[in-house]
């Protein structure tokens, strides 16, 4: 026979009926096994593509639900610190030099870049009104109605009274907020009432690092005030900063210093309070306006730890909490926070990541 005429079924014509009926029988079972493996191969992709759609669907309906309730306040970003290209730093005693740079600065632009906080939601933030939008009085009115609706909450009291730490505040126009390598500021906020206080700078051009907030701002002149009917002169250095600036200060440092070093006087872009326009630098004449620990222990400086909380300011970057604030000793950075909350750290020794219990080494 030759191959050409061979047909799959001569194959059988020699066999018994019995030989026959075997090979049909086992050609059959396994048709049925490969039909088999076909439904179980299809049912498999069926409940893959469903799961998929399923996380999908979750996915956005939680999506969706942060989205319709932003007020949670705990906005959280869990970053890449030490990798990252870029920082930001007033500088310590490398501070003199960083800032002799600001002079050219007196434009500031919103970064490239995207906002780096994502959502979670809390008990004691989430029925918090927030402020969305600072255009106007009544947006600063807003901002002023979630410190206290905070300070005020009953939550929020249970919990300062059982020794819980606050969950961190992270919303960007808020008077508390945590700014710091983790909880970063967007890179395109920029606080909406900026504006001059009325007191003495150390320089003398027009620059954006002159601005605060309002509220701060007007607290800032009230301090200098009454430190001045104590006969203390205190100078402002450095105030707000755009993300841009921040990044220009920190590369600055990093290629000065190293980045281990700037990371541990500079914040990195977005991890900088002077970002959020609630952080003044201050130094005096007896500091030479310079921004040295060496200011911790003038007069003036020793005047600025004791009272500034009286004016809602902390320092932010105490000496002995180092570890904690992940800074080295920063005498001259004083952050607003609303007097409340200034008081309580002040009484209770604690930084502003303590009373959030955050320490650095977290981050
Ligand atoms: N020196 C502080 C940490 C800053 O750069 O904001
Ligand atoms: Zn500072």
């Amino acid at each position: 026979m030759s191959r050409k005429q061979y047909n799959k079924d001569d194959r059988y014509a020699d066999m018994s009926e019995e030989e026959r009926e075997y090979l049909l029988a086992r050609r059959r079972r396994r048709k049925q096994r490969e039909l088999r493996r076909r439904i179980i191969t299809l049912d498999i992709a069926l409940a893959a593509v469903l799961g998929v759609v399923g996380v999908a669907s979750i996915i956005t309906r939680s999506t969706n639900a942060k989205a319709e309730n932003p007020g949670s306040g705990i906005d959280i970003t869990y970053e890449n610190e030490k990798g990252s290209s870029s920082a930001s730093s007033e500088g310590t005693d490398g501070g003199a030099a960083v800032e002799s740079n600001e002079a050219a600065s007196t434009t500031e632009n919103t970064a490239a870049g995207s906002a780096d906080r994502s959502s979670t939601t809390s008990e004691v933030a989430s029925e918090v009104p927030v402020t969305t939008d600072l255009n106007d009085g009544e947006a600063l009115k807003a901002a002023s109605d979630r410190l206290s609706f905070i300070e005020n909450s009953s939550q929020y009291k249970e919990l300062v009274k059982n020794g819980y730490p606050m969950i961190p505040d992270t919303v960007s126009d808020s008077y508390t907020c945590l700014v710091t390598r983790k909880f970063r500021l967007p890179s395109d906020y920029i606080p909406a009432d900026l504006t001059v206080p009325d007191v003495a700078f150390s320089f003398n051009y027009v620059a954006d690092k002159r601005k605060m907030r309002e509220l701060p701002a007007a607290k800032m002149a009230e301090m200098f005030n009454a430190a001045s009917t104590e006969g203390v002169e205190l100078i402002a250095v450095s105030g707000y900063r755009s993300y841009k600036r921040q990044t220009e200060i920190y590369m600055k440092n990093v290629s000065n210093v190293g980045a281990d070093e700037a990371d541990s006087v500079s914040a990195q872009p977005g991890g900088s309070e002077h970002q959020s326009g609630l952080t003044m630098d201050l130094s005096a004449e007896s500091a030479k306006c310079d921004l040295t620990q060496a200011f911790g222990d003038t007069r003036e400086g020793k005047w600025l730890a004791d009272n500034c909380y009286k004016y809602g300011f902390i320092i932010r970057y105490p000496k002995g909490k180092e570890k904690i604030t992940g800074y080295e000793y920063e005498p001259w950075h004083i952050r607003y926070v609303g007097e409340a909350l200034a008081t309580y750290l002040h009484d209770n020794n604690l930084c502003l990541d303590e009373y959030y219990g955050i320490t650095a080494e977290d981050e």
